[in-house]
């Protein structure tokens, strides 16, 4: 049974952000019950963004109740973008036409750890003039680059001066169409050329984009405020500009990590969890490689069912852009496969440092081994990239309770089920940080018969 021990943690859905949370969890239970997933956190943030294109107010619909978004809503404040809950509960609304500058501190001050004040670069140009990056390079951003973005940037005629305080960009010729390919399908670089492109001067053809659905989604947000986009084979996005654009409406994208998580929570725990909002086609890579984890679902209307088929078996996946199977994926997946019989491999190729997490799997009691520079296996389909690591999974191995700190979202969600899963108790410190991708977290373990408290 639960206990609430820290009065400020509401297992409702008025939960407070907080910074730290503490929660001992008592394992070795199977999660069983319903959670409804809704809009992706990946695409929220970005259609949040792009609001700030249009010349009337735009409406978001389905939007998460995450971190995320209110670092996204705040800056967008900061801007003098008016945001107001409704029209209905979940969704927002936003006026742009007293958009302003703003200064570094406040930037600074509102993006805590998250990337998208890069994505305000386009949008702030045509609007204002000027964007400005603070901290660029500082810890903040730690080892992931925004050179794909910078380029993109310069490509469209922007200028980069630096100083102590960030980067100050501005277009002293305006913006206009540019021939840019990627080096890698980046998701951020590929929506700040979307961003950017869609009111510069000109046509744009961006090479090697990202397609993942989120951003799919977004180029129909954009098409439903004026812009003209269309997407070629091979990765080729073609944008033609546009001298105004309006405001949207628009029900987001649902979020298939989230929704991968919650399956990778039932194999893991051997229970069964329905994912109201979770849909199939977006999440094809995932299931397949789900079953033949020895995972079981039910596709229907309104959700996905998800349970184990017996005893779980060992697989060799390869992160990758998609369609390939994501990157988000990965970290639930792996706890699963600690009870698989056999030996498991994970090879991570979108992120360079994305199997740390799993040290403290092994405290648990996992057979994890990584390899930081990857590993040649047969069978490979993804090509192999300079940075990659792999990780291999010795299963199954009994996990037992231990104290362990969250690291960042998605490994740290991984902690969460593995201490669900683990036999004993578990402390799992820094909870806070999983609110910045999944809302209402409490509620969700609550309506799944987690056993848990909340100690500090
Ligand atoms: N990269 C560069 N230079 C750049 C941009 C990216 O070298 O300028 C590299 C990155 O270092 C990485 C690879 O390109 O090795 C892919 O990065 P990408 O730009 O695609 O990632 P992102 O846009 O920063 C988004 C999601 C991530 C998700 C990735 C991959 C958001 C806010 N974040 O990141 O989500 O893992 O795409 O799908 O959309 C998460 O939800 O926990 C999360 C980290």
């Amino acid at each position: 049974m639960k206990t609430l021990l820290n009065d400020t943690a509401e297992p409702t859905s008025g939960e407070k952000h907080m910074t730290g949370e503490t929660l001992r969890i008592t394992g070795g239970r199977p999660l069983r019950g319903r959670v409804e997933v809704k809009g992706a956190k990946n695409l929220a943030t970005k259609a949040m963004v792009a609001a700030l294109l249009g010349e009337t107010t735009s409406v978001l619909r389905d939007v998460p109740d995450i971190s995320d978004v209110q670092v996204v809503r705040s800056l967008l404040e900061v801007h003098g973008v008016t945001v107001e809950e409704g029209p209905e509960p979940g969704s927002l609304t936003f006026d742009p036409r007293g958009a302003v500058a703003a200064h570094f501190e406040e930037i600074d001050a509102h993006a805590g750890a998250s990337r998208i004040p890069i994505l305000f670069c386009g949008p702030l140009l045509h609007l204002l003039g000027e964007a400005l990056i603070p901290d660029l390079g500082g810890c903040r951003i730690g080892d992931r680059p925004i050179n794909f973005h910078m380029d993109a940037l310069r490509a469209f005629g922007a200028v980069m001066d630096k100083s102590y305080e960030g980067i100050r960009i501005t277009a002293p010729d305006g913006l206009h169409g540019a021939a840019i390919e990627l080096p890698y399908p980046s998701v951020g670089a590929t929506e700040q050329v979307l961003l950017t492109a869609v009111r510069a001067k000109g046509t744009t053809e961006l090479r090697n984009a990202a397609i993942e659905p989120e951003i799919m989604d977004l180029i129909a947000v954009l098409q439903k405020m004026g812009a003209i986009i269309s997407y070629e084979p091979n990765r080729v996005i073609l944008i033609e500009g546009v001298e105004t654009l309006r405001g949207y409406d628009h029900r987001c994208i649902f979020d298939r990590n989230e929704a991968a998580s919650w399956a990778c929570a039932a194999l893991a725990t051997d229970g069964e969890i329905f994912v109201g909002g979770a849909k199939q086609q977006e999440m094809l890579v995932f299931l397949n490689v789900f079953r033949k984890a020895g995972g079981w679902f039910d596709v229907h209307e309104d959700g996905i069912l998800f349970r184990r088929d017996g005893s779980l078996k060992p697989v060799m996946v390869e992160t990758d852009v998609h369609p390939g199977f994501m990157t988000d994926w990965q970290q639930p997946l792996i706890v699963a496969l600690t009870q698989a019989e056999g030996r498991s491999i994970v090879h991570e190729t979108v992120y360079e440092n994305r199997l740390g997490f799993t040290a403290a799997l092994n405290q648990m009691g996992a057979d994890i081994v990584v390899h930081p520079d990857g590993l040649d296996t047969p069978d490979r389909r993804v090509p192999r990239r300079a940075l990659e690591q792999a990780a291999v999974i010795n299963g199954p191995t009994p996990l037992h309770g231990a104290d362990v700190v969250v690291p960042d979202l998605r490994g740290g969600y991984s902690y969460l089920i593995a201490a669900l899963a683990a036999e004993g108790e578990s402390i799992v410190r820094n909870v806070d940080i999983l609110r910045r991708g999944y809302e209402k977290l409490f509620t969700k373990l609550d309506a799944l018969g987690a056993d848990y408290d909340v100690i500090g």
